[in-house]
């Protein structure tokens, strides 16, 4: 696998000009048909897209060879690089055999064998299974409403969640997110829900530490859940990083102090490890780090290492009893066509092997180590601050009047050869795994040389 380009940042511009209009031709083509996600398209009118060719562990190339490092894992999906070696030989089997086939009614080995090894390592004994991560949210808000219904306590339909959460796009997933930027528009299509100020140590009072700050918004969730238990289902979190939401971190207690609450008020408690499962934050899951077990975990990106779309919904034997009953309509009756993909589910098996294989997290921590060093230089950046980092992500706030700060900041980090992608004005990096030291450098180099350029 070639790990590095040869060159520091642009390692060969290959002057072909057959390779060179390839590059043009799937700009235009794809400005044509293709309705990017997540973005206003005029705006390409300025800042045109970027065609990949291929992508080789940490880096992805252009059609002129020119190589970008993937500093933040294509929206905090790929793990262990792109293109794996292993990842490509399990999906390569996997091909020879079997795509895909129907869930309900069906079953195969990779789902089977998936679902042993993830109840193994959450401690969770079910697991349904979605296509992306905001089915995974769905499936979670409505399992445990039904739960709730088939239990006779007809009256909990609410949700909590945090301020600055995020959970996803479509309607249920949208309705327990607090991020105004796609919340707004749609608010007339949304639920009503109760957002509960958020653990994040940023917002400290003068002479409160992080946990602190935990304590204080658990006191809050208890003033809710002592008047309002009644009506709540779940209260749904992201365990230790809002990653959505500017990369908030907050301290495990609040985690702790959560599940207490829940236990007492009879609340579900949903863990969205989609972004921080799978290692993101030092350990496996992020609930781990508080010594919790939740109702639910919903996880997806990382889980088949950025290869394929698949999330799982993931309870207890609770729960799961609730629905098991003559009765149809006490099922869980909600399904995704590629609910449980034959290829998507091999290739998580294939992540889990790498995680065990090569001790995974416990090499993470010495990357996690390496890098935060490497980031002083950063760190003493006069526009710097709050800059904070739990296990695989790193994140910081820059000093700038510019509302096109994250945009300028992003286009001159691809001038530089350099994947990032600055939530407002903070700016984050969470690289795959497999990123060496000299990749680390390179980052902090040209993250430092872009702060003295983009005001
Ligand atoms: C915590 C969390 N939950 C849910 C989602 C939604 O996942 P997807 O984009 O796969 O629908 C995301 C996506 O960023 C996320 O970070």
């Amino acid at each position: 696998m070639l790990d590095s380009p040869p060159k520091k940042y642009f390692p060969f511009r290959v002057a072909m000009n057959s390779k060179l209009s390839r590059n043009a031709d799937l700009l235009s083509r794809s400005l044509r048909a293709v309705w990017h996600p997540c973005t206003q398209m005029k705006h390409h009118e300025q800042m045109p897209l970027v065609p990949i060719a291929r992508g080789d562990g940490v880096w992805l190339y252009d059609f002129e060879g020119k190589a970008y490092l993937d500093a933040i894992s294509s929206w905090w999906v790929n793990l262990f690089g792109h293109a794996n070696p292993r990842i490509n030989a399990a999906l390569n089997d996997q091909l020879g055999s079997l795509e895909h086939v129907i869930l309900a009614g069906f079953t195969h080995e990779p789902v089977v064998r998936l679902s042993e090894r993830l109840s193994e390592l959450t401690g969770l004994s079910h697991c349904f299974y979605g296509s992306d991560g905001a089915s995974a949210v769905e499936i979670a808000l409505k399992m445990s409403f039904h739960y709730w219904k088939n239990s006779g306590q007809t009256r909990k339909q609410g949700f909590v969640s945090l301020k600055n959460g995020y959970h996803g796009e479509t309607l249920g997933a949208l309705s327990v997110t607090d991020v105004p930027l796609f919340r707004d528009t749609y608010a007339p299509l949304l639920r009503q829900g109760t957002q509960l100020p958020s653990p994040d140590w940023r917002s400290a009072r003068p002479g409160e530490n992080a946990e602190d700050v935990a304590v204080r918004a658990a006191g809050a969730l208890e003033t809710h859940l002592m008047a309002e238990h009644m009506r709540t289902a779940a209260l749904i979190v992201e365990p230790l990083v809002q990653a959505a939401g500017a990369m908030g971190m907050y301290h495990p207690r609040f985690l702790r102090e959560a599940r207490t609450l829940c236990d007492r008020y009879g609340v579900h408690l949903i863990a969205d490890e989609i972004a921080v499962g799978f290692g993101r934050t030092g350990s496996f899951l992020g609930c781990e780090q508080a010594g919790i077990r939740p109702d639910f975990v919903c996880l997806s990106k990382g889980i088949t290492g950025g290869y394929l779309p698949l999330s799982v919904t993931m309870t207890t034997d609770d729960i799961y009893h609730a629905f098991y009953d003559d009765e149809l309509t006490r099922g869980f009756l909600h399904s995704h066509s590629y609910s449980g993909n034959v290829l998507a589910c091999r290739a998580a098996l294939a992540v889990l092997d790498i995680f065990e294989q090569d001790d995974v997290i416990a090499a993470n921590r010495a990357k996690s180590l390496q890098m935060s060093g490497r980031c002083r230089e950063i760190i003493q950046h006069p526009r710097v601050a709050q800059f904070r980092n739990t296990g695989m992500i790193w994140a910081f706030e820059v000093a700038t009047k510019d509302p096109l700060f994250a945009r300028k900041f992003s286009r001159s980090a691809l001038d530089r050869g350099m994947l990032l992608r600055p939530i407002g004005n903070t700016v984050y990096f969470m690289p795959p795994y497999v990123i060496a030291e000299e990749h680390m450098d390179m980052l902090v180099e040209a993250t430092c040389a872009i702060l003295d350029d983009v005001q």
